[in-house]
């Protein structure tokens, strides 16, 4: 329908305009704005989260509307009501979702039966506003975007595939440094290559960590295990042997490279700890302005999408 953010696609056209205004609203925390007033935000949340939620939460109510945080295990969605029932009654209390989902099918379910704009906070295939934070962290350390070299070492996963679209718009060079058998979604893989296209920008596949560091400019990894995945852990790991980021792996990366982690981190397995708390580590820069885009992100909607 236009009106939700599923995806890093659906905020296309407007992903660097949202970043600047993000960057304006961090100059002024506590301004209020009029298009907020009386406007409400409920999140739904299958899986647990820090950043996700509060920044959410707080971002609604320094703008000067209200957020409520909801729990399906408390709703009556967890004694089978559906979510199509369920997106249609919200629709007519509140007037934007977030919604934390395990299944991709679900959130989509959520947004079709929904009258208001329906916000992806994470599923399994994409994490879309975490790049918003992601992308004025690199904004602001580096003072462009375009023509960047981003290495991603690590699982392929929701994360990875929302990086890919991400630079692809902002015609961002990225390499998804992943072992051979997790890799990003391929067909988001193809999709995100052809629109980098149009952007100059080239995005790869490639399972060596060491080598694809060469002239790095972001050096960004994630958990190896996400959410909801725990049963595969023992199975999973040994995978991902050579592909913590350490000081030897990133050896070939440019000496003013940043780190970026969407966090929660494993100090230990994805990342040393001598890296995410070294001084190329922007990671709770990157935390902190997960805010001010999820207020840059609400106060667009609230004028774009006729709430
Ligand atoms: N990065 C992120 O989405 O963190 P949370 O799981 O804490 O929300
Ligand atoms: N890939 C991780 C991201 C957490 C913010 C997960 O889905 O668990």
């Amino acid at each position: 329908m236009g009106k939700d953010i599923l995806s890093v696609r659906d905020m296309q056209q407007d992903f660097e305009k949202i970043i600047d205004l993000a960057i304006d609203l961090k100059k002024e925390r506590y301004r209020r704005y009029p298009e907020a007033d009386n406007k409400t935000l409920a999140m739904i949340f299958e899986k647990p989260s820090t950043r996700t939620r509060v920044s959410f939460q707080v971002a609604m109510d320094q703008l000067g509307g209200h957020s409520i945080v909801l729990n399906p295990s408390d709703m009556q969605l967890g004694r089978g009501e559906t979510i199509e029932d369920t997106a249609r009654v919200l629709s007519s209390f509140v007037d934007v979702i977030a919604y934390r989902a395990f299944k991709h099918h679900n959130m989509v379910t959520l947004a079709r039966n929904s009258t208001v704009p329906v916000i992806n906070a994470l599923d399994d295939i994409e994490h879309p506003v975490q790049m918003l934070a992601d992308f004025m962290t690199i904004k602001e350390v580096k003072g462009k975007l375009s023509g960047l070299k981003l290495v991603y070492v690590g699982d392929g996963n929701n994360v990875t595939n929302s990086l890919l679209y991400a630079c692809a718009i902002l015609g961002i060079n990225m390499i998804a440094s992943t072992p051979q058998d997790f890799g990003p979604d391929p067909t988001i893989f193809m999709m995100a290559k052809e629109m980098a296209r149009e952007k100059n920008a080239v995005l790869t596949i490639s399972h060596d960590p060491a080598n694809d560091m060469n002239g790095a400019d972001v050096i960004y990894t994630d958990v190896w295990v996400s959410m909801g995945e725990e049963d595969r852990k023992e199975r999973k790991e040994r995978y991902f042997e050579g592909f913590q980021v350490n000081r030897q792996l990133i050896a070939r990366a440019r000496k003013d490279y940043m780190f970026l982690h969407c966090l929660p981190a494993h100090r230990g397995l994805e990342v040393s700890e001598e890296i995410i708390d070294g001084p190329n580590s922007y990671v709770f820069q990157q935390a902190e302005n997960r805010l001010h885009t999820e207020k840059a992100l609400l106060l667009w909607l609230l004028r774009n999408k006729n709430i």
